[in-house]
């Protein structure tokens, strides 16, 4: 028997060159042994083997190499066995991994599975307590915070990565009982484990979070039993809002209506800070409503802009309307309110289709793109135009609302809605104020984007811009009236 120590729990790069070593000379799984620092395995024979030298080359997959990264830090003491099991067979099978009923694939799939709900979890549920600065703040000192989280796995070194996009640029550690992550704007380290007691209970921001956390808090999109699942007791402690929830969900009801009647957010200054951003689950391409789609569309890591945006903006409205109203990506005010069109260009937009003697009530409204792309110039996120590639990428979900709401025909503001709907590029000049169709049949109609009148009303250099507007509308009325 041969025996592999491995320096930290999740020390995937270790396995990983043994593993390739090992199996590269074709030492059998049941002549090997991993053990990391959580494996108590007494029978363990410390003896070295003899390396046969007629080596093969190891072939495995990214994808089984990605997942074997994460189930690394799955706390099963016997994970790395496991998988350098999977890695031989993979030699003989190369399809092994799609063989679903098998018990090592299982296993592998459940484990994944495992870590990243826990990782979701990690990313969902930390709070920062601010525990001082590194120096005055006029002086170019930082503010430093800490939190105390208990993850299910080993998951500090896969979690925290996140974390320094998120928070770039004040000092952080995160303590958890086998291993603490510390940030200090440059470089993110690991350090030995700690105790809920290295962390402060509460701190200065929270009263500011409790209030951060109850204007985002969104009624309309409450369900108590999903919220219960996804936020299970263990993590209360941590977490100063939860104790906000009870009355938060009471008067859910008034909220609701009180937002039906001003749709206008400002941005909280502490937006930046305090975001809550879920983790990648697994995500159903076809969901089968509009609220499940929703659920999706959070979760979507189809491309990188999830990254920066506070949250999935789907579409709202009556999912068996007639009119579907498509615009680009959710804009600053949007990704905060976590509704389409509720900022100057949805102002536009209502009174426009208001002139033509449309209803924005009876119209399904929603984006090309679901995350806010944008760059942060001062203390401000300014609209960047989305990439081809994530006008593709998010395709699934546009042409999942058109399945769903089986509109009449489809308003596309602007280019990159004209472009999504279309499947390729087509100039909203040439072609707009006409109903063109795309060879499935959908109806579809081009006009300007809201933000284009928006712009050329404020320089007054299109002074036809926004009747023009009204008069595609009209178009779209008459159509919808025939
Ligand atoms: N611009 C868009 O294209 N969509 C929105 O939701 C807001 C602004």
């Amino acid at each position: 028997m041969h025996t592999v120590q491995l320096d930290h729990h999740a020390d995937f790069d270790a396995w990983r060159a043994q593993a390739r070593d090992m199996c590269a000379a074709r030492v059998h799984p049941t002549q090997l042994r991993f053990v990391p620092p959580d494996r108590e395995d007494t029978l363990l024979d410390f003896g070295v083997l003899g390396l046969r030298e007629d080596r093969r080359t190891v072939v495995a997959s990214k994808d089984f190499m990605d997942r074997a990264a994460r189930v690394a830090c799955h706390s099963h003491p016997e994970r790395y066995d496991r998988l350098y099991r999977l890695l031989w067979r993979l030699q003989d099978q190369p399809s092994l991994m799609r063989n679903t009923v098998d018990d090592d694939v299982r296993w592998m799939v459940e484990a994944d599975k495992a870590v990243r709900r826990d990782r979701h979890k990690m990313h969902a549920f930390v709070r920062f307590r601010k525990v001082g600065e590194s120096a005055p703040l006029e002086s170019g000192g930082r503010e430093r915070f800490m939190a105390w989280f208990e993850p299910d796995h080993f998951i500090v070194d896969l979690a925290t990565p996140f974390f320094t996009r998120r928070f770039p640029n004040m000092d952080w550690a995160i303590v958890t009982p086998y291993r603490t992550a510390v940030w200090d704007g440059e470089a993110l380290r690991f350090e030995a484990g700690g105790t809920r007691d290295d962390v402060p209970e509460t701190d200065v921001v929270e009263d500011q979070w409790k209030t951060y956390y109850s204007s985002i808090f969104n009624p309309s999109r409450l369900k108590v039993a999903a919220m219960r699942a996804e936020m299970p007791k263990k993590y209360w402690n941590n977490l100063p809002e939860a104790a906000l929830i009870p009355s938060l969900i009471a008067g859910a009801k008034t909220r609701e209506r009180q937002m039906m009647d001003s749709l206008n957010h400002d941005p909280n200054p502490i937006a930046e800070k305090a975001i809550y951003q879920p983790e990648q689950v697994d995500t159903d391409l076809a969901p089968p409503d509009v609220a499940a789609l929703w659920e999706q569309v959070e979760h979507c890591r189809r491309c990188d802009l999830w990254e920066g945006a506070t949250q999935g903006v789907a579409g709202v409205g009556p999912d068996d309307a007639r009119l579907m109203i498509v615009g680009e990506q959710p804009g600053d005010k949007e990704d905060l309110a976590g509704e389409p069109f509720v900022g100057p260009a949805g102002k536009i937009l209502t009174q426009a289709l208001e002139e033509a003697g449309l209803s924005r009530g009876d119209a399904y409204v929603t984006n090309a793109v679901k995350h806010f792309k944008y760059e942060v110039r001062g203390q401000r996120r300014i609209h960047k135009n989305p990439s081809v590639s994530e006008i593709k990428a998010c395709n699934v979900w546009l042409e999942r609302e058109i399945e769903l709401v089986k509109p009449d025909i489809v308003l596309c503001l602007g280019g990159s809605a004209a472009r999504a709907v279309n499947g390729k590029a087509i100039k909203v000049g040439e072609n707009r104020g006409r109903v063109l169709e795309r060879a499935d049949g959908l109806k579809f109609f081009i006009t300007s984007h809201p933000s284009y009148i928006l712009r050329v009303q404020r320089y007054e250099d299109q002074p036809k811009a926004y009747p023009d507007m009204v008069a595609d509308l009209r178009k779209v009325a008459d159509l919808l009236a025939a």
